[in-house]
C-alpha cells in the first residue's frame, strides 16, 4: 500500500522534479508582460475597480448619468456598433454594464454577450441585474490585466469604452481580443482626446495617451483601421472602428 502511495505521488510530481533528459529552454515569443506596461500609466488606474468594498452605487451615479458623453449618446453609438441578430458580442471593462444591457437587447434574436471586466464587484452587479431584468443572453466573464479570457473565434464585436487607457499591458490584451475575434471580426474603440491646450488637467494625467499613439496601438497589434465615426454630443471622447483581418488577408500581408 505505502509503495503505491509513493508511485501515485511520483505521478502527480510536476513534469518537472521527476528527473527528464535535457531539453532545450522554451523560446519566448513575447518579452515578460510586465516590459509590456506602459511607462506613462498612473500608478494604481485600476485599484478602485478591483476593490472588494467598491460602493456600486457611487459608480452607478458616476457612469449611468446624462451628463456623461457615452451615456447620453448611447443609441447613437449603438448605431455605429452595427449590431445584428445572432451577433456575439464581447464588451471589454463592461463596468456597471449599460451597454452590455443594450446589446443583449439589440443583438436579439440569437445573440449573446460577454460582459468581461477584472471587477468582481461590477460582474456581480451585471449578473444580479440581468437575473432581474430577465436577461437570459448575458454573461458575466472575469478578465485578467493580461487576456479578456474569451475562447479563440468566438465572437463578432469587440466594444471597449473609456478602457482602453485602463489596460495595464495593451499588447497583451490586443492579442486576446484578436484571437477572441471571428476572422473579419469589428473592434470598436472610444476613449478620450489627449490634446495638450485643449485637454482638461485631469483627463491629461489620467489618459496616458493620444487617439493617434492608441490607433497606431490598434494596427501594431494585427488590426485594420476602417473609420472615425463622429458622434453628436461628443467633445471629449472618439469613437474608432477597426477590423480582425480574413486568415487570407492577413497572411496575404505578410
Ligand atoms: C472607466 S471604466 C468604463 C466602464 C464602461 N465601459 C463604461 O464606459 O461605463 C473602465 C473599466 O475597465 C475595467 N478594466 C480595466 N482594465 C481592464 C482589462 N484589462 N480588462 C477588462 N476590463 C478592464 C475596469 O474594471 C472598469 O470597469
Amino acid at each position: 500500500m505505502r509503495q503505491l502511495g509513493w508511485v501515485l505521488s511520483l505521478l502527480l510530481l510536476p513534469a518537472g522534479l521527476v528527473a527528464q533528459p535535457p531539453v532545450a529552454p522554451p523560446r519566448t515569443v513575447d518579452p515578460p508582460a510586465a516590459d509590456q506596461r506602459p511607462a506613462n500609466l498612473p500608478e494604481g488606474i485600476n485599484r478602485n475597480f478591483v476593490d472588494p468594498d467598491m460602493d456600486i452605487a457611487e459608480w452607478l451615479g458616476r457612469f449611468e448619468i446624462e451628463s456623461r458623453e457615452v451615456f447620453a449618446a448611447r443609441q447613437q453609438v449603438l448605431e455605429a456598433c452595427e449590431i445584428r441578430p445572432g451577433d456575439r458580442i464581447a464588451d471589454v471593462g463592461a463596468g456597471t454594464g449599460f451597454y452590455s444591457r443594450l446589446f443583449a437587447e439589440h443583438s436579439l434574436p440569437g445573440g449573446w454577450v460577454y460582459a468581461v471586466d477584472i471587477s468582481p464587484v461590477f460582474l456581480q452587479h451585471i449578473t444580479e441585474q440581468a437575473l432581474d431584468d430577465g436577461v437570459t443572453n448575458l454573461t458575466a466573464v472575469l478578465g485578467t490585466s493580461l487576456s479578456v479570457t474569451l475562447p479563440p473565434e468566438s465572437v463578432d464585436l469587440v466594444f471597449i469604452c473609456d478602457t482602453y487607457h485602463h489596460f495595464e499591458y495593451p499588447p497583451r490584451t490586443l492579442a486576446s481580443i484578436r484571437r477572441a475575434l471571428k476572422p473579419g471580426g469589428r473592434l470598436v474603440l472610444i476613449d478620450f482626446e489627449r490634446i495638450p491646450g485643449v485637454t482638461r488637467e485631469f483627463l491629461m494625467n489620467h489618459v496616458r495617451a493620444g487617439k493617434e499613439t492608441f490607433r497606431r496601438e490598434v494596427l501594431q497589434a494585427g488590426f485594420e483601421f476602417r473609420d472615425e465615426v463622429s458622434i453628436d454630443g461628443f467633445e471629449e471622447n472618439y469613437l474608432l472602428r477597426f477590423r480582425k483581418p480574413q486568415a487570407a488577408e492577413a497572411s496575404a500581408a505578410q
